[in-house]
């Protein structure tokens, strides 16, 4: 029966005599024996040409970019003085370990991953001496990153939670704003920002909680707050948890920069443990893509704090039918390199030295920006600069001048005003401080 579709024969004679008779004469011969070939719409006609990532798509336009200007500070990914990508040597030391142990194999780990790295995460991020560990009510999975535990996190409360709703800070992580309601949780934004002061807007933040319907879920960035440096003190975090536990909802937090915006890993890990001091339940989602260094490796985990073991072990056994038809089991090596640094006392102590240089640098890299707009005399109130905590700084900036400091300077930031300031190093400061002044008179000027 005469076809309309090439076998995979055809294509080949077809090829290969194009070799010899030119491949319009080729092509024309096709047409005549395959005419659907020439009108044959795809299939995907329809499918529309989709916009970069807002973040991840700064990347791709930096990389696009030839001037050798060009400074990336879109992507929250640490960079050392020369601008360089930095594998931390406590990593490269936990990496010989494992390739020199010739009993390690590459079998399928279990659903919920390396059950050690496990039970090393929550201990992290929970303390030593955490009640809820010692007393086995903590269900925790070894997942893709952040990202990766708080989609298992949405699609097991979209399943097994009776108020699947869950408020988001305005601003947020703009992933967030994709993961909850893809896994199954819609989403309503919460105030939290105030753009006036630069800060937290406490009050706001406060009533919109109150307002937030009993057992709602509420997505609390556990240190660091991405976009916006701004954090809660001690005593506002004591605060939100009477407000959030008062009304029975569910403390979601997201926990991508433990040790990594103080320097301390307990400091960074306050508000989740005063959380999980009460008694009451909550979720988080740990990720080493930054306090490691492994951002490419994938390496986090969720945890499901329980009120108690029965229920932690109900939890843990639907987590796994949430992962298995998702993506089966999660990759070893990542989590294996975290779970040798987290065992080795020793390795563990040089970790946390390689890990406050990164957030010292950090911190030198504020005062070194401020004092350049300082000394270049830029408008406005630039304190905020040094006030905001962990990897950016929200600048204030807006679109139309970011645009222009990408355009004039190439400098390339998300449009939200966003700088990572881990991308910055004493030698791009001053070209950054620049482009801010310029950005900033310029606008003066045309209002
Ligand atoms: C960021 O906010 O830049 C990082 O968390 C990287 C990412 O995945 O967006």
């Amino acid at each position: 029966m005469a076809s309309n579709f090439m076998s995979v024969q055809e294509r080949r004679i077809a090829t290969l005599s194009g070799h010899f008779r030119g491949a319009a004469a080729v092509e024309e011969e096709l047409l005549q024996r395959f005419p659907t070939m020439a009108m044959a719409p795809s299939v995907f006609e329809h499918v529309q040409q989709a916009p970069e990532d807002p973040i991840l798509g700064v990347t791709v336009a930096y990389n696009k970019d030839p001037s050798p200007l060009k400074v990336n500070l879109g992507v929250g990914a640490y960079r050392t003085e020369e601008g360089k990508p930095l594998v931390l040597n406590v990593v490269r030391r936990a990496e010989q370990q494992l390739v020199a142990d010739r009993s390690r194999n590459k079998e399928y780990q279990p659903i919920t991953g390396i059950s050690q790295f496990n039970k090393l995460s929550a201990k992290l991020i929970l303390g030593a001496n955490s009640p809820a560990i010692a007393e086995n009510r903590v269900a925790t999975v070894q997942a893709l990153s952040g990202t990766g535990a708080l989609r298992v996190g949405a699609e097991f409360i979209s399943r097994h939670y009776a108020k699947p709703i869950i408020f988001l800070p305005n601003p947020t992580w703009g992933n967030h704003n994709k993961i909850f309601p893809l896994g199954g949780v819609p989403q309503k934004p919460y105030r939290y920002y105030d753009p006036k002061t630069r800060g937290l807007d406490y009050e706001g933040m406060l009533e919109d909680l109150k307002a937030a319907p009993d057992g709602a879920v509420i997505l609390l960035h556990a240190c660091a707050h991405n976009p916006t440096g701004v954090d809660p003190t001690e005593e506002q975090w004591e605060g939100i948890r009477q407000v959030i536990r008062s009304k029975h909802q569910l403390p979601f937090f997201d926990c991508a920069y433990q040790g990594f915006a103080s320097g301390s890993l307990d400091k960074d890990a306050h508000a989740v443990r005063l959380f999980v001091a009460d008694g009451g339940e909550c979720f988080v989602a740990q990720s080493y893509a930054k306090n490691m260094g492994l951002y490419g490796e994938r390496v986090g985990a969720l945890s499901v704090v329980c009120t108690n073991a029965a229920v932690a072990s109900r939890v843990d056994s639907q987590l796994k039918l949430v992962i298995r038809p998702m993506y089966s089991s999660p990759p070893a090596h990542g989590a294996a390199i975290a779970a040798t640094i987290l065992a080795d006392g020793r390795l563990f102590q040089e970790w946390t030295v390689e890990l406050k240089g990164m957030a010292d640098r950090i911190i030198s890299m504020r005062q070194q920006l401020y004092d350049a707009l300082q000394a270049r005399g830029t408008p406005g109130d630039w304190t905020h600069v040094l006030k905001q905590i962990g990897m950016f700084t929200f600048t204030g900036l807006n679109k139309s001048q970011v645009e222009f400091m990408t355009r004039q300077y190439h400098i390339y930031m998300t449009s939200d005003g966003r700088i990572s300031m881990a991308g910055l190093s004493s030698k791009t400061v001053p070209h950054l401080a620049d482009a801010i002044h310029a950005a900033v008179v310029g606008a003066q000027r045309k209002s």
